[in-house]
């Protein structure tokens, strides 16, 4: 049962909205435009916020519901429900029904975690929301989100499944934005709300 969850989230989670967002609304490959990333930053600078809020919160449902269904299913198996959302994320960085080429898996991290360990990602939310208002750099806000939750895991002594499930969550993350990171660094990442290429 365990596997079949896990492969079932990988499966949701390879539904890419804003690729879907993108098709229907304006006829465009959204990968081809803005920063090239499928995700619900790269629609609301390339589509306008109607889309990027939708696009944000479809793809944080597939995370939630990943979590929801393998804890209904499973009765509570710590390992399968971090590993179900694990996997819903894997889907939307890499899915199988967009030649592998996704998104970085922001949005779904989010739903996953509010999903699976609430209080610590609404905390990490709040936190990541402030850092993007400062900063206006979503990746910067991303990566603070994803560098929180096993922080905050580890302190709280959540179980050894969740702490892991996070720290592997999290380099998921480091290792999507890497180019992110780079621009950071050269000080030529783009701002919220700054031009579209
Ligand atoms: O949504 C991912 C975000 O952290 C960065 O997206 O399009 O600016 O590379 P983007």
């Amino acid at each position: 049962m365990g596997a079949v969850v896990i492969i079932l989230s990988y499966l949701l989670g390879s539904i890419s909205f804003s690729i879907l967002v993108a098709k229907k609304i304006a006829k465009i490959d959204i990968r081809q435009h803005g920063s090239g990333n499928a995700g619900a930053t790269n629609t609301l600078r390339v589509l306008g916020k109607g889309p990027g809020i939708a696009v944000l919160l479809l793809d944080a449902a597939k995370g939630a519901i990943a979590v929801g269904v393998a804890h209904w299913l499973t009765g509570g198996n710590d390992w399968v429900i971090v590993l179900s959302g694990i996997a819903a994320i894997l889907g939307h960085n890499w899915p199988v029904f967009f030649g592998f080429r996704g998104g970085k898996g922001v949005a779904t991290t989010i739903g996953t975690l509010l999903a699976l360990t609430p209080v610590p990602a609404l905390i990490a939310v709040v936190v990541t929301v402030a850092v993007i208002a400062v900063t206006r750099y979503v990746s910067l806000g991303s990566l603070v989100f994803f560098t929180l939750i096993p922080v905050i895991l580890i302190i709280t002594g959540a179980s050894l499944a969740y702490i892991i499930g996070t720290l592997i969550i999290a380099a998921l993350g480091y290792i999507r934005h890497a180019e992110n990171i780079k621009r950071l660094l050269q000080g030529t990442e783009r701002k919220l709300g700054q031009s579209k290429r």
